[in-house]
């Protein structure tokens, strides 16, 4: 994006993220750009260096790294902020690079600024002062303290009620953490034509049984559970073969270690695999009888279980969250697939077998879970409300 050129050019945003890994929101980024309409010209500034602005670029995505301080921009978001005095430590060593940055902002002068992470939200805030352009949040995380710090629950909480412009989040269960917050739209990250699968009545039942979780390695997703009740269903089923698809982003390496051992512990080595990182996991999912979501407490949404709808995927999943929201989308409803509560190996063990004995029921629910992912969770949905906020927050 070069100098401002005339209104008349179209919508011009600039999309700030802090982290160059490609993490689910950053996955989520990448297909809302490659959907938008065609008047709108974004340009992405990173934080950090990684395989995020290569991914990015090779989509044909204009994106620029302005580094931070590799501490700040690598710090867990579930340490950083842990006390007020670090949090102002924090904070303090940021300023000047958000000052900075609002001046690089400010020549750039986009209509609107979009931040799609929690330390690029707080960042964007000063940077967006300085340039003196409306921010929109975008938030893909539970602002909760089950998830956060709680200094930072409060401070995001707070801001919310009236710094950024607009604030656009996940799912209904992460607008819920967000009490009181200034204009918020829900947009639920949505999944693209290509990721669509054919319908799951023609799908064949993969021989031998394959079992999979697919997401970051992270004690929030629950893969040391995940291997708990693989043991469990092996008990009953030894043929079965399970996949982890995945890899630690944001420094979970121990927890990464420690599935690996617990794998190893309950002599699981010859039925795990681990994939390490894949950016599309269609090929894994293809061959998956059964997709599992272990995260022990709610998840914000969850895009991977809609990914695997679309791939006619019978879903096992921890309640909570955005994960209810997808999987039994009003009370009354059918459950599209099985809800267990997070943390309990044995309910999700005894889910998984159900699934894998019970054809008869699984097929049905993952019928209607494809049917229903296409009605309810399409890009083209989630980047029509994004932009319609972009534009509201642009004309104010
Ligand atoms: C984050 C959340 C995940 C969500 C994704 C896209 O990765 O943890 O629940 O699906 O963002 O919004």
């Amino acid at each position: 994006m070069g100098d401002r050129q005339d209104p008349g050019d179209g919508l011009r945003v600039v999309v700030l993220d802090h982290t160059g890994a490609v993490g689910g929101a950053e996955l989520a980024l990448i297909r809302l750009l490659d959907h938008l309409d065609d008047d709108i010209r974004v340009h992405t500034i990173l934080f950090s260096d990684g395989p995020l602005a290569e991914l990015m670029t090779e989509a044909g995505h204009d994106v620029e790294v302005w580094p931070l301080d590799p501490r700040i921009a690598a710090a867990d978001r579930r340490a950083s902020g842990g006390t007020r005095l670090t949090a102002l430590v924090n904070a303090l060593r940021v300023l000047p690079y958000a000052v900075r940055l609002g001046g690089h902002l400010r020549r750039l002068a986009p209509d609107v600024i979009h931040t799609t992470s929690l330390k690029a939200d707080l960042i964007g805030l000063v940077a967006g002062r300085v340039a003196r352009r409306p921010v929109v949040w975008h938030i893909h995380d539970r602002i909760s303290p089950d998830y956060l710090p709680a200094p930072m629950v409060q401070l995001l909480r707070g801001l919310a009620r009236w710094a950024p412009s607009r604030v656009i989040v996940n799912s209904a269960g992460t607008a819920a953490t967000l009490p009181n917050a200034k204009s918020l739209a829900i947009a639920y990250p949505g999944f693209s034509p290509a990721q669509l699968g054919p319908s799951p009545v023609t799908r064949d039942s993969p021989c031998p049984p394959v079992v999979g979780i697919v997401g970051r390695i992270s004690p929030t997703k629950g893969q040391l559970e995940f291997v708990r009740a693989a043991a469990m269903v092996l008990d009953r089923h030894p043929e079965v073969r399970f996949l982890v698809v995945g890899a630690p982003l944001f420094g979970e390496d121990a927890y990464d270690a420690e599935v690996r051992a617990e794998v190893e512990t309950l002599g699981l080595a010859d039925a795990v695999v681990f994939t390490g990182f894949l950016a599309d996991p269609t090929v894994e999912l293809d061959r998956m009888s059964v997709c599992v979501h272990a995260s022990g407490q709610p998840e914000p949404f969850g895009q991977v279980i809609v990914e695997a709808m679309a791939r006619g995927v019978p879903v096992v999943a921890t309640r909570g969250g955005g994960v209810t929201e997808i999987v039994q989308p009003t009370p009354q409803s059918e459950p599209l697939g099985w809800l267990v509560p997070g943390h309990d190996v044995a309910a999700l063990a005894e889910a998984i077998i159900t699934v894998l004995e019970r054809p008869d029921l699984a097929r049905p629910r993952a019928l209607a879970a494809w049917h229903s992912v296409q009605e309810r969770f399409s890009i083209t949905r989630t980047a029509d409300t994004i932009q319609t906020v972009w534009r509201t927050a642009a004309d104010r």
